[in-house]
C-alpha cells in the first residue's frame, strides 16, 4: 500500500529508506564530505534531500540563494527545534538570503493554541533563542497571522491551482484548518520569491520528513504558477527526528522528553541523569557485552549537539560498545558539558530577550 506521511500526525515515521524511495527523496550522502563544516550533514543526521544540487552550486560559486524554514511556536524550544536553528544559522553564515517563520496561524488552527499566547511563545522561546545560538538580525522574520498582503494574495490565488482530490490524496481526511495550514505553508515558502521579496531563485527549506507532503504540493504549485509568477521550483533537506530522553518521542508536550535551552542546568543535569540510554540491565553484563550507542538518548544528544569532534564522538561510541564505558559516567560527563552550554547559551538568551522589541520593530 501507499504509504502517507501525515504532517500533523505523532511524528512517527517508521522506515526512512522506504519512504525515500516512495517518495523520490535522494541521499545526502553525495554532499556529506564537500559539506562536512555542517554536523547534521556530516553524520547524515541530514539524512536525504529534493534539488539540493542547485543549492550546492549556489554556495560554491557564491551565488544568492534563498533559505526558508518554519516552525510551529507551540511550547519550549528544545533541542529538536536546536537542530532547525542551526541548520538556518549555518545558511545564512554561508550567504542564504533567510526567511523564517512563525506558524501561529498552524498553531492556533491544528493545537488550538490562542494567537496571542503562539505570539508569546514564538518571541520568547523561538526568536530569543534562535538570536542567542547566532541567527543574525538581519533574518526577515514573519508571524502568519500578520504579514504582508502579498503574501495573502499569493496565497488564496495558489487555492486554485489545487483541488480538493488532489489534496485527499495527499493528506487523508481533510479540514479547513488543514487546506488553510497547508496553503499557508505554500505561500511561507514561494513568496520569497516574489519580485517585491528576493525574486526567483534557488530556494532550501531544511524540515523534518514529516513536512514532506507540504513540499512536494508546494513543489507542484510552483510549476503550475508558472503562468502568472516566475518561480524557481522550491528543493529540501530533510532530518532525522531526535528521540525523547524518557525513550519514544521527543515531544512538546512532554517534558521529560526534552531539554529546554531555558530549562535550568540542574533540572537538565537531572534528565540526563534519568534518561534511557542504550546501557544493559547490570554493570558486568554491559561490561561484558557493551552498550548500544544507536539505541541511546545519550549518545543522541552528544552525537546530534555536543560533541563537536568526530574522533571524541567515535572515542564514546568505542569505549562504548566495548563495555568500556558505563552509563553513570558517560551521563555524567554529557550531563557537564550540557551544563557548561547551556550557561553560556543561557546569557546570550538573556541579552536577547532585551533586543526582542528592537527586533520585531526593523
Ligand atoms: N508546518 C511546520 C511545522 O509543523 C511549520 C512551518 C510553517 C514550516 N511554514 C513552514 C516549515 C514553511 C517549513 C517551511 O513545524
Ligand atoms: Fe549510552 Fe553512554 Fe551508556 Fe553507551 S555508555 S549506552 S553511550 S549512556
Amino acid at each position: 500500500m501507499a504509504e502517507r506521511i501525515d504532517p500533523w500526525g505523532n511524528g512517527d515515521v517508521g522506515d526512512y529508506q522506504r519512504l525515500m524511495d516512495e517518495f523520490g527523496i535522494e541521499s545526502m550522502e553525495p554532499y556529506q564530505k564537500k559539506f562536512s563544516s555542517n554536523r547534521y550533514i556530516r553524520r547524515r543526521i541530514v539524512f536525504g534531500h529534493r534539488d539540493f544540487g542547485a543549492i550546492a552550486e549556489c554556495i560554491e560559486k557564491k551565488k544568492p540563494y534563498i533559505l526558508m524554514t518554519g516552525l510551529m511556536p507551540s511550547g519550549k524550544f528544545h533541542f529538536g527545534h536546536k537542530m532547525v536553528a542551526d541548520h538556518i544559522i549555518w545558511h545564512q553564515s554561508l550567504g542564504a538570503v533567510t526567511y523564517v517563520c512563525a506558524a501561529d496561524l498552524e498553531a492556533y488552527l491544528m493545537r488550538g493554541i490562542p494567537l496571542a499566547q503562539a505570539k508569546d511563545i514564538a518571541l520568547k522561546e523561538y526568536v530569543a533563542n534562535y538570536l542567542a545560538l547566532g541567527m543574525k538580525p538581519d533574518v526577515h522574520f514573519w508571524l502568519q497571522s500578520d504579514y504582508k498582503v502579498s503574501y495573502y494574495r499569493l496565497r488564496d490565488v495558489m487555492s486554485k491551482e489545487v483541488t480538493f482530490n488532489e489534496l485527499k490524496a495527499i493528506y487523508g481526511e481533510l479540514s479547513p484548518g488543514k487546506i488553510f495550514s497547508t496553503l499557508t505553508q505554500a505561500a511561507d515558502i514561494l513568496h520569497t520569491q516574489l519580485p517585491e521579496f528576493s525574486g526567483p531563485k534557488p530556494t532550501v527549506v531544511p524540515v523534518g520528513i514529516d513536512q514532506d507532503p507540504h513540499i512536494r504540493l508546494t513543489r507542484d504549485i510552483a510549476g503550475r504558477l508558472s503562468h502568472s509568477y516566475r518561480l524557481v521550483t522550491p528543493g529540501a533537506t530533510y532530518h532525522t527526528f531526535m528521540s525523547g530522553l524518557s525513550g519514544g518521542k521527543m515531544s512538546s508536550s512532554n517534558p521529560a522528553s526534552y531539554i529546554a535551552l531555558t530549562d535550568s542546568p540542574k533540572e537538565a543535569r537531572r534528565k540526563v541523569m534519568s534518561a534511557k540510554t542504550g546501557g544493559k540491565a547490570t554493570v558486568e553484563e554491559q561490561q561484558k557485552l557493551g552498550g548500544s550507542p544507536e539505541a541511546c538518548s545519550v549518545y543522541e544528544l552528544l552525537r546530534y549537539h555536543l560533541i563537536e569532534d568526530d574522533k571524541e564522538l567515535e572515542d564514546v561510541h568505542k569505549r562504548c560498545i566495548s563495555g568500556r564505558l558505563l552509563c553513570g559516567e558517560c551521563k555524567k560527563a554529557c550531563a557537564d558539558r550540557l551544563e557548561a552550554f547551556l550557561i553560556e547559551h543561557q546569557k546570550k538568551y538573556r541579552e536577547a530577550v532585551k533586543q526582542l522589541d528592537r527586533f520585531m520593530q526593523k
